[in-house]
């Protein structure tokens, strides 16, 4: 029998804003939060990665190219992971042979954007197809983005808004997103501040890790069932005040876990409270912005689309901004023909 050629597979998948946080791993093997979280999955911040599966080849390489750059050989920390993840979907797919992988992201890592979201999502998408057994549906996907490490990417499998899990409950963390609107429903922007672009200094690992060392973890948790209800509610009937009061509460909640975790973990910067005073500024005009902050230092602004310019322009004249992205909620991974190997020869 004549051997198969390599196929190749490219996803496009986009980062995602939670607006209630996972914060707090029960189960680190399984990627089991404590607590359900809800999201919108962006647009313009992306992770493209392309796949060429190679039932002949034995060991997987990984390309990975900067922003601006060209690709190269991707560093061990940014490998180990992707490697288990190749070999969980390869047992999965119950084949061999061996992967080429060539990622990138379209927004510069630091930016204050999860890449691993993205970027784990678009490998898991392109990787099970290539190796000849892709998710069955939506669900499937979410679960096995999830199984990569990277909880908030089996939120990013899905377009609009998304909740993950689907539901609360301690026998819950196992199921998949679901999505709870559509993009199209309610075109919300992500004006995002970076006021620091270093990488940050705790990683979320670590952070779900130290989660429940905080005195104040519990009485978060037990006020999340409430603001799970109110974001549902407020995503349902578009009203930007009570999301972003839950959302500005539940954001300012995560980093007073972190901060009163042992050992403490202050992501904020000084940026990152100028720009806290300025949306409650543009709020005092009237513009209905509101904040959330995910484990770093760059702060995330919400608002309709009719008020992101006058939200950026305003990031953009304060001295403690270092650039503005502009985002707006997206309907989720695309395949694409566009494969990135062809730019390196391969
Ligand atoms: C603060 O474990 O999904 O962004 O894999 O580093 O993206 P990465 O982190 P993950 O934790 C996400 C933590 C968060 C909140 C959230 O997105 O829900």
């Amino acid at each position: 029998m004549k051997p198969e050629p390599p196929v190749r597979v490219t996803y496009v998948a986009p980062a995602n804003i939670a607006f209630i946080k996972y914060w707090g791993i029960r189960d680190e093997k399984q990627v089991l939060p404590c607590n359900p979280s809800i999201s919108m999955t962006l647009s313009h911040c992306t992770s493209t990665c392309t796949v060429e599966f190679d039932a002949r080849r034995t060991g997987d390489e990984v390309w990975f190219r900067p922003k601006g750059g060209s690709f190269e050989p991707a560093t061990e920390a940014f490998v180990r992971p992707v490697l288990d993840h190749l070999e969980a979907l390869r047992r999965r797919a119950g084949t061999a042979g061996g992967c080429r992988v060539w990622t990138e992201n379209s927004f510069p890592t630091g930016a204050g954007i999860a890449s691993s979201a993205s970027g784990f999502s678009a490998l898991t998408l392109a990787a099970s197809e290539a190796m000849g057994k892709p998710p069955e549906d939506a669900a499937e996907a979410s679960v096995l983005a999830r199984l990569s490490g990277s909880g908030s990417a089996a939120r990013s499998v899905l377009g609009g808004y998304v909740q993950w899990p689907a539901r609360s409950g301690e026998d819950s963390g196992a199921l998949p997103a679901v999505q709870l609107a559509p993009a199209d429903h309610w075109d919300l922007r992500d004006v995002v501040a970076v006021v620091d672009s270093a990488p940050k200094g705790v990683s979320s690992r670590h952070g779900h890790r130290r989660a429940q060392s905080s005195p104040r973890f519990a009485g978060r948790l037990e006020e999340l069932e409430g603001r799970l209800e109110v974001v549902r509610a407020a995503i349902e009937n578009r009203d930007i005040e009570l999301l972003g009061e839950t959302m500005e509460a539940e954001a300012i909640d995560l980093h007073h876990v972190a901060m009163s975790s042992r050992p403490p973990i202050y992501y904020w910067k000084p940026g990152t409270l100028a720009v806290l005073w300025s949306i409650r500024s543009l709020r005092s005009e009237g513009v209905p912005v509101y904040a959330t902050i995910d484990a770093g230092p760059n702060v995330h602004a919400i608002c309709p689309a009719e008020f992101e310019p006058r939200v950026s322009a305003a990031f953009e004249s304060m001295a403690e901004v270092e650039s503005v992205l502009r985002d707006r909620v997206g309907p989720g991974p695309l395949a694409t023909s566009e494969h990135l190997s062809e730019h390196v020869g391969g």
